[in-house]
């Protein structure tokens, strides 16, 4: 079902696209539309797979990471691996006197899965694991830090990898299994819960790509079968907070989407953009945030002609029973969003056949005058941050919204101005979309505190404003100047615009 805009709104929309007209600058630079709201939650992210470390001791299990770094170093930037990253695991005091000295009122980190449960089945719970995180929420709240703890940020247990992984519907009893764990454990302590880090890049880089851990090449089959089973696993793990312990812990849980922009090249591609939002951000906000539930029409139709056409008996798309339908909508109580770029959509095609990039039958292309960064998917695209939030704010009932990742990667540096660049103009653009656009914002948290293990990138590309130094065992951390940029910010609680 195709999104229906106002014509009030596509022209929001567009002021957006071109705010770098002198109209648009004045307005963002404005004194009210640089200040954040009240109570407005400031926080930086990490994950545990990239800072934590100690990948074989006190008892945690193998992940799926340890597994895809130790048996493939072909596949990782210089071999690189997370077996002692920034050594958060020891070091997390130290992280937590950097975000309180900084002045962060919260911190998103996750929880590895096999650290819990090293048999991947609470068959073991392994109390030195568990008692790690009581220790860094301890330390947190101890220092006046709020918590938001991720359950799931890409490093499963191998052996339920073993038994397919995200492409088994098992996976989502499993999940509940460990999320029922961690609610227990942490919900007195713990208030914001988000389940899974990220859907799209778990299912399209590990199982579709396969250049991310599980490393499975399954285009057009894997990505989709991983987001039925990543769905069904996210509102299991909701529904039971919602049975068994929100009465007791008052807390809430979220899901996380991973979203780009989408903006048409120009208005002859209106149509393909918004097939590119349904096949890219409606793929996971249809299900939960829609009234009907379910994938998007288009998604269904397109996915299911291709497939004929293709000479398969079923849809590549896997179908939802009624029950899992209810099951899934409505399984949130608060949208958490990770933005970096964005793209423009042409009309065209792209990626092999089959795969989810080639059904969506559109284009992607970058603009040559958007800025780079060290790394090549990343664009600076300010722009960008504030349409796809007004998007998604009409065209899923404005749910509240925490930015749970937004940053930029270079190669090393401490005099980083560009990354200071990058947090301004995306943070005037937030502010804008709140103040102009009504967007019901409550929080951002930056990516991220730390230089850590960049995934199949391993150490070359960094999203710190803290400078971790990989060569000294200490792994010394040094403020950078986004850091004490970030200080000013939060301590004037607004924007610094020189
Ligand atoms: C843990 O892994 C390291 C390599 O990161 C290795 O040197 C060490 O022997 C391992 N320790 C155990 C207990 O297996
Ligand atoms: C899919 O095929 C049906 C039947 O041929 C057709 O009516 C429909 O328009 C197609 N949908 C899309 C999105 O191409």
């Amino acid at each position: 079902m195709p999104a229906t805009f106002s014509l009030g709104t596509s022209i929001l929309l567009l002021l957006a696209a071109f705010s770098s007209s002198t109209i648009g600058k004045d307005v963002e630079d404005e004194e009210k539309h640089l200040r954040f709201p009240p109570n407005f939650l400031l926080g930086a992210a990490t994950a545990a797979y990239q800072i934590e470390g100690a990948w074989n001791v006190s008892g945690k299990g193998e992940s799926t990471w340890d597994r895809l770094v130790h048996e493939h170093p072909d596949r990782i930037y210089n071999g690189d691996t997370g077996d002692v990253a920034a050594n958060s695991y020891y070091q997390y005091k130290e992280d937590v006197a950097i975000l309180k000295n900084l002045g962060f009122k919260s911190y998103r980190f996750s929880v590895s899965w096999p650290r819990i449960l090293p048999t991947g089945f609470p068959n073991k719970i392994n109390a030195e694991g568990v008692q790690y995180y009581h220790d860094l929420i301890d330390e947190l709240k101890a220092n006046g830090i709020e918590p938001m703890l991720t359950l799931y940020h890409w490093d499963h247990p191998q052996v339920l990898e073993d038994m397919g992984g995200w492409l088994n519907e098992e996976m989502a009893n499993w999940f509940g299994d460990y999320a029922r764990i961690i609610f227990r454990e942490y919900g007195s302590k713990v208030k914001k819960f988000i389940t899974i880090n990220e859907p799209k890049a778990v299912c399209k880089n590990g199982y579709s790509l396969g250049i991310h851990a599980p490393g499975k090449r399954l285009p057009g089959l894997g990505e989709y079968m991983c987001i039925h089973n990543v769905l069904k696993s996210h509102a299991t793990a909701y529904r039971i907070y919602d049975s068994e312990f929100r009465s007791t812990y008052q807390g809430e849980v979220g899901v996380l989407l991973d979203v780009m922009a989408y903006m048409p090249q120009n208005f002859e591609f209106d149509a393909a953009a918004e097939t590119s939002f349904q096949f890219n951000v409606g793929w996971t906000m249809h299900p939960i945030f829609s009234k009907e539930g379910d994938y998007p029409s288009v998604m269904k139709q397109l996915v299911g002609n291709r497939s004929k056409a293709e000479g398969f008996m079923q849809s590549r798309l896997p179908v939802f029973s009624d029950y899992w339908i209810n099951l899934i909508r409505s399984s949130a109580d608060f949208l958490a969003v990770n933005h970096y770029t964005s793209r423009l959509v042409v009309s065209g095609t792209m990626g092999e056949i089959p795969s989810h990039e080639h059904d969506q039958g559109v284009r992607e292309v970058v603009d040559s005058f958007w800025k780079s960064s060290a790394s090549n998917w990343l664009k600076v695209v300010p722009e960008g941050f504030r349409y796809i939030l007004v998007q998604l704010a009409r065209n899923y009932g404005n749910p509240p919204i925490y930015i749970t990742e937004n940053g930029v990667s270079d190669h090393g540096t401490l005099n980083d101005d560009d990354r200071i660049y990058y947090y301004r103009e995306y943070l005037k653009q937030m502010l804008l979309a709140i103040y102009e656009d009504g967007v019901d914002i409550r929080g951002y948290f930056l990516w991220s505190l730390l230089d850590n293990f960049e995934w199949n990138e391993g150490y070359s590309e960094r999203f710190g404003i803290v400078f971790v130094d990989y060569e000294d065992p200490k792994r010394q951390r040094i403020l950078k100047k986004s850091a004490s940029w970030w200080k000013e910010v939060i301590a004037a609680g607004k924007i610094e615009t020189n």
